[in-house]
């Protein structure tokens, strides 16, 4: 029987919202290829949808990354077992997690790609490697310590919370002893940051009015902000900010799903006054300290002080359904595809 290679590709470039219709499904006949010196085969198995895709589906200089060529496979983090290997480092039938193209079969060259090619620890699901101890959880973890620093008794407002990072981010901040705000679209997910994650209280930026309820929540203001959406939600938080304030941007989701680049501070002189820092960050300035990262989320894994939420949805052909739900928030946690 012949062996497919199932593939996703981009099929054209969205305009505005993206619809199902910018991708192409193809499945062409695989035959194993020859590996090079340090290269490995992985046959992919678990999918992560992350929004920042939706930027690499952009024409190119759009993004730091580079875009995904017309015709070419979706790129995106993904884990799978390496079936065939050149590289001593990853053996047969070891898991992986890297950047990876939205198909069955695919070859890295681990020692000389430019984003990192992750072994996935014997006895870890590749779930999990993708989920809680994936780039999302890293991300939160340094963007909120290392960017937004926040101290133990400040308060600290998230955005985005009751997603994959976002939920990681503010329970960070909790687990240092910080008072903690999530943001979030929906009672549902609002409900679920309080009693599952522990958060001080949560704010419904579908059915209330953001700036109103910062008011109320921070009389003393806002001292870490670390924002995922941006767009109305930062201008909110800026309108409650204390003197000193950190805002650590982590994503602008808001304006991902348009054809407009995503707005800065409507006042800058609220910064001059307030001394208010606003600094970007990516998470691969800190992937040398990802290891020691790590091994503290496992820690407050274990003592039951990191809750993480997956929404796990089977079948390769459900990929760009899923990927498009993060815009609507119809993801309920990290976004997992099994193929
Ligand atoms: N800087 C980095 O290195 C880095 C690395 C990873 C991720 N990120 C960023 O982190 C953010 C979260 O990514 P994730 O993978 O963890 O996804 P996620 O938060 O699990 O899912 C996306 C969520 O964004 C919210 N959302 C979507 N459109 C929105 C809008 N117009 N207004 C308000 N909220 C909206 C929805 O939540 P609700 O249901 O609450 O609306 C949705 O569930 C993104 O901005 C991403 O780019 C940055």
């Amino acid at each position: 029987m012949t062996t497919l290679n199932r593939r996703w590709l981009l099929a054209r470039r969205p305009r505005g919202r993206a619809t199902v219709d910018d991708f192409r499904y193809d499945e062409q006949p695989f035959t194993p290829p020859d590996l090079a010196d340090g290269q490995v085969l992985v046959r992919t198995r678990v999918f992560s949808c992350a929004p920042t895709m939706r930027n690499w589906m952009n024409e190119p200089g759009r993004s730091y990354r580079a875009s995904i060529g017309l015709g070419e496979p979706i790129i995106g983090v993904a884990a799978g077992v390496v079936i065939a290997s050149r590289n001593p480092r990853f053996p047969v039938g070891c898991g992986v997690s890297a950047v990876m193209r939205w198909e069955d079969y695919t070859v890295l060259s681990p020692d000389t790609t430019a984003t990192p090619v992750l072994r996935v620890p014997d006895g870890m699901a590749l779930e999990d490697a993708l989920g809680v101890f994936g780039l999302n959880s890293l991300t939160a973890y340094f963007g909120m310590l290392r960017v937004g620093e926040p101290k133990p008794g400040e308060t600290v407002v998230v955005s985005g919370a009751a997603g994959s990072t976002g939920s990681v981010a503010a329970q960070v901040a909790r687990n240092i002893g910080c008072r903690v705000i999530g943001i979030a679209g929906g009672a549902t997910k609002c409900a679920r940051l309080v009693e599952d994650l522990g958060l001080d209280a949560a704010i419904d930026y579908k059915s209330e009015d953001v700036s109103a309820r910062l008011k109320e929540l921070c009389p003393d203001g806002v001292n870490v902000f670390y924002d995922n959406v941006g767009g109305d939600i930062l201008h909110a938080v800026m309108d409650n900010v204390a003197v000193h304030a950190r805002i650590a941007v982590c994503g602008q989701v808001a304006a991902y799903d348009s054809d407009q680049p995503a707005p800065g501070p409507r006042d800058m002189m609220k910064l001059v006054y307030w001394r208010v820092r606003i600094q970007g960050f990516v998470m691969g300035d800190y992937a040398h300290d990802a290891p020691a990262a790590l091994e503290q989320l496992r820690t407050w894994r274990d003592e039951g002080r990191l809750a993480y939420r997956i929404d796990l949805r089977e079948g390769f052909d459900q990929l760009p359904g899923a990927f498009l739900d993060l815009f609507t928030g119809g993801n309920d946690g990290a976004l997992l595809v099994r193929g």
